[in-house]
């Protein structure tokens, strides 16, 4: 039976599937348009997100949102999601069963969002991707800004994969190469 969008949040604020839940403020679900052409996944939250309940208020997101604008959307034309909705201690990497367990809501959400393109945010979220849709490991350095085509029982539609934001914080040419990459998503507006 398919489920709302509101079940699957109090199904998500009700989770007891592993500690991080212990050490959070806040759940961080995600952020924008639950019916969005384009869902952004990036890994986990950071302090701003646990913080404000949000996913990329920090920094990161500062410079997602300029992204966003540069080709004319916002975050209320997308959706905006990790892969694991709670903060880990210290920004420490998830492990592995953290992910499993987590990204459980990542499917759910995935099935109600229907997105025609899924842009994983970073290293880690793009690992995850690949595991999920059967395709060979690839280094983001060849594969980001490439658009893969995927049908599988999970997922129909496209898939592209990009830098961190964070990466281009301190990195120009980072930043030229996300910029470059981004231009890509006018084709799914
Ligand atoms: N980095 C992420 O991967 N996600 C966030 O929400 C913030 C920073």
């Amino acid at each position: 039976m398919d489920i709302s969008w509101q079940e699957l949040e109090r199904e998500m604020r009700r989770c007891r599937k592993c500690d991080l839940r212990k050490s959070r403020t806040n759940y961080v679900i995600g952020d924008g348009d639950t019916h969005a052409k384009i869902l952004f996944v990036g890994e986990a939250p950071g302090k701003n997100e646990d913080i404000q309940g949000k996913p990329f208020v920090g920094r990161s997101g500062k410079f997602l949102d300029e992204l966003l604008l540069s080709v004319g959307l916002s975050r209320k034309d997308v959706y905006i999601t990790n892969i694991i909705k709670c903060r880990p201690p210290s920004n420490r990497d998830p492990k592995p069963e953290e992910k499993q367990k987590c990204s459980a809501f990542l499917l759910k959400q995935l099935e109600i969002i229907k997105p025609k393109l899924i842009v994983s945010l970073g290293r880690h979220s793009m690992e995850y991707f690949f595991g999920l849709f059967g395709m060979r490991s690839q280094k983001i350095g060849d594969c980001h800004g490439k658009i893969f085509k995927i049908d599988c029982p999970v997922f129909t539609g496209n898939f592209m994969v990009l830098y961190h934001p964070a990466v281009a914080i301190y990195n120009s040419n980072r930043k030229a190469e996300l910029l470059k990459d981004f231009s890509r998503l006018k084709e799914f507006k």
